[in-house]
């Protein structure tokens, strides 16, 4: 039997946010969601949360992942008192208790299957995840006799000047043999530095203790302030870089882009640098992105090339040429071989496979067919004001430089605009429409002279 416990009532004041500490974000997830998935695989019998401060809104954030337990811890006065606050609701459990700590948003599930291996294994009262770290300021250090048995934990600012010598740190992640702490936690005293209660201290009450040593020290970095953030930040890059690179992934690089958990990619695609993947992004094989993308919540085919662009919740089919400069924004949906070029925008519309939307336009709410050919510089104007209207445009038409399509606006297959056109009326299959003021001819004609009695100017009469 298996309960877990994370830790998520602290305040978190070094942070210096309005916002609780776990739900701070790392690469797209909050560090609670994070510790969270990282003990999914272990399935749990009972997942208990102790939240304290802010626990509504910590509560609400987690609304969505089933079977969580949320134990109010209030004041906050310290780990052991945190797991004080379980004596009730895990009375009579039998089995084993994980402790998390919520901000150790790094840990592999691995790593905590083989700390239950050695747990149950070493039959001890507890054994505790550390780890050796050249800088182990801050962080509990680990007190082991000569067997290698744990026999104390001393906090950072609790520590002689010879226990702060020791390297071999506490990272916050134990499992109890919950009948033996059930019995030591009422005994714990706050007969220390912070006056809090700490669950560190249960460690030497209790009849054994033995520590697993990780072999990589990022997995169980803290966060307690925004330096720390942004190293597991780092840390947490680097891994889904590395992961990505070993599947077959070209990053010329690599340290200048970031990914998100959720972005997927194809085999033998090539990422130049400064690119940046967010959210549930899929890069098809082949793909060549950059430099200097950003693809939020972007589906990409295979075969596609981008550079210096922005998509976000759009969709792009196989074959596709984006960029440079270019923005595709939620509802953009490409067929296959599209270009979009420079300075163009795309939002809310479908194009047809092999069309070309090449320069300085603006393409909303509308249908583009197959083989079209939108000229430099059109725009649908697809706003009144209050409501948004549509354009469609049918396969093979051609729409001159700096046309302007005004929704609502149903243009035939076949058709041509001709430049510099303002179309407000629907035009049919195989036209060609002209909205523009006639050009003027004047033969012969000479500007002002520059004498006193010239002739009045009979295009422009002074
Ligand atoms: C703790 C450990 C330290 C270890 C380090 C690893 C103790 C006393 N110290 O120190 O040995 O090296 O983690 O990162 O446990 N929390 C509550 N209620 C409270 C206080 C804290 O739920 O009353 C939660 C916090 O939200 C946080 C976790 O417990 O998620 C750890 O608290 P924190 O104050 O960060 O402890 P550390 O000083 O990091
Ligand atoms: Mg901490």
């Amino acid at each position: 039997m298996l309960a877990i416990a994370v830790l998520a009532a602290g305040k978190g004041t070094r942070m210096k946010s309005q916002l609780p500490k776990v739900l701070q974000p790392l690469a797209g997830a909050t560090l609670i969601e994070r510790v969270l998935a990282s003990c999914t695989s272990l399935q749990p019998q009972r997942k208990l949360l102790i939240v304290g401060h802010q626990a509504e809104r910590v509560r609400e954030s987690l609304a969505a992942i089933d079977g969580l337990e949320f134990v109010l811890q209030q004041p906050q006065k310290g780990t052991g008192h945190a797991l004080q606050q379980l004596l009730t609701p895990l009375e009579g459990f039998q089995g084993n208790l994980l402790v998390l700590n919520g901000d150790v948003p790094l840990l592999r599930p691995e790593t905590l299957e083989r700390l239950l291996e050695r747990h149950t294994s070493s039959g001890a009262a507890v054994t505790l995840l550390t780890a050796r770290l050249p800088d182990p300021s801050g962080y509990g250090r680990v007190v082991v006799d000569a067997s290698g048995a744990v026999t104390a934990i001393v906090e950072h600012r609790d520590c002689s000047p010879a226990e702060l010598e020791i390297s071999l740190i506490n990272a916050g992640i134990y499992c109890f043999n919950w009948p033996q702490l059930a019995e030591v936690l009422p005994q714990l005293s706050a007969d220390n530095d912070q006056g809090e209660l700490y669950l560190t201290d249960t460690v030497a009450m209790l009849s054994s203790a033995v520590h697993l040593e990780v072999s990589d020290a990022s997995e169980i970095g803290g966060i307690n302030d925004r330096i720390q953030l942004a190293n597991c930040e780092a840390a947490l890059q680097e891994r889904l870089r590395n992961y990505w690179m070993a599947q077959g992934v070209t990053f010329i690089d690599p340290a200048s882009c970031t990914l998100s958990d959720g972005t997927s990619f194809g085999s033998d695609v090539v990422v130049e640098p400064q690119c940046h993947f967010r959210g549930q992004t899929r890069v098809g094989d082949g793909c060549r992105i950059g430099p200097g993308c950003l693809l939020v919540d972007a589906e990409l085919g295979d075969q596609v090339e981008a550079v210096y662009a922005v998509i976000r919740e759009a969709k792009v089919a196989a074959g596709c040429a984006i960029g440079p400069y270019a923005h595709l924004r939620p509802g953009a949906d490409l067929s296959a071989d599209c270009r979009v070029g420079n300075f163009v925008e795309i939002k809310k519309s479908l194009v047809g496979a092999g069309s070309k939307v090449n320069h300085l336009s603006y393409i909303g709410d509308a249908t583009v067919g197959a083989g079209v050919n939108i000229g430099a510089g059109t725009i649908t104007a697809n706003y009144d004001g209050v409501n948004k209207h549509r354009t469609a445009i049918g396969a093979g038409s051609k729409t001159g430089a700096n046309s302007v399509l005004v929704a609502p606006l149903t243009i035939g297959a076949n058709v041509t605009i001709g430049a510099g056109s303002c179309i407000t009326k629907d035009v049919p299959d195989g036209a060609l429409a002209l909205g523009r003021s006639r050009q003027l001819i004047k033969e012969n004609w000479r500007g002002p002279l520059p004498q006193t009695n010239a002739k009045p100017d009979p295009v422009n009469p002074a």
